[in-house]
């Protein structure tokens, strides 16, 4: 059962509904001090965006496919093949991330919102990141209707 002396997590989470309001973010948050983790990267779009904020980005994804593009699409950007659960290989990239981006294709809708928080809190716990802005209209939509109880 939780209690006071239970881990306590700082990074921030922000929930955005879709590609838009995911890539507005960077502007807000990114700054050219943060070392960048994009977790389901695709071709590198959001990648090149977050590289105008600063030049240390990882952009990664699990189909190779489309790393293989992103490299041929920015070669001047740094793309691996990661799949976004297997933390502990994201851990071997040896970086201290401050900020971690994710949008993994099946995430967004309320039956994988479980799977949503399961991997926002892994990162936070392994990462410890400042903040992760992760693209999920369901957590989005609960975490508007969330209060979190203050005595
Ligand atoms: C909507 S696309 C991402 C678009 C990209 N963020 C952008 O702004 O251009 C979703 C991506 O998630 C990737 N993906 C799905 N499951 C993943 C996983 N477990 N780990 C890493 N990437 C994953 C897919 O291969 C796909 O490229």
């Amino acid at each position: 059962m939780a209690n006071d002396h239970q881990f306590k997590l700082k990074t921030r989470y922000i929930a955005t509904r879709g590609v838009d309001e995911y890539r507005a973010t960077i502007a807000e948050i990114v700054t050219p001090d943060d070392v960048v983790l994009e977790l389901g990267c695709e071709w590198g779009t959001t990648t090149r965006l977050l590289a105008q904020r600063t030049d240390q980005v990882i952009g990664t994804d699990v189909s190779a496919e489309c790393i293989r593009r992103a490299r041929e699409m920015h070669p001047q950007l740094r793309f691996e093949v990661l799949d976004a659960f297997d933390v502990l290989a994201a851990l071997s990239f040896g970086q201290k991330f401050s900020k971690v981006y994710i949008d993994l294709s099946g995430i967004s809708g309320y039956r994988s919102l479980l799977d949503t928080i399961a991997l926002l809190t892994m990162y936070a716990t392994v990462l410890r990141p400042e903040i992760i802005v992760v693209k999920s209209g369901s957590l989005k939509q609960f975490a508007a209707h969330c209060e979190a109880w203050k005595s």
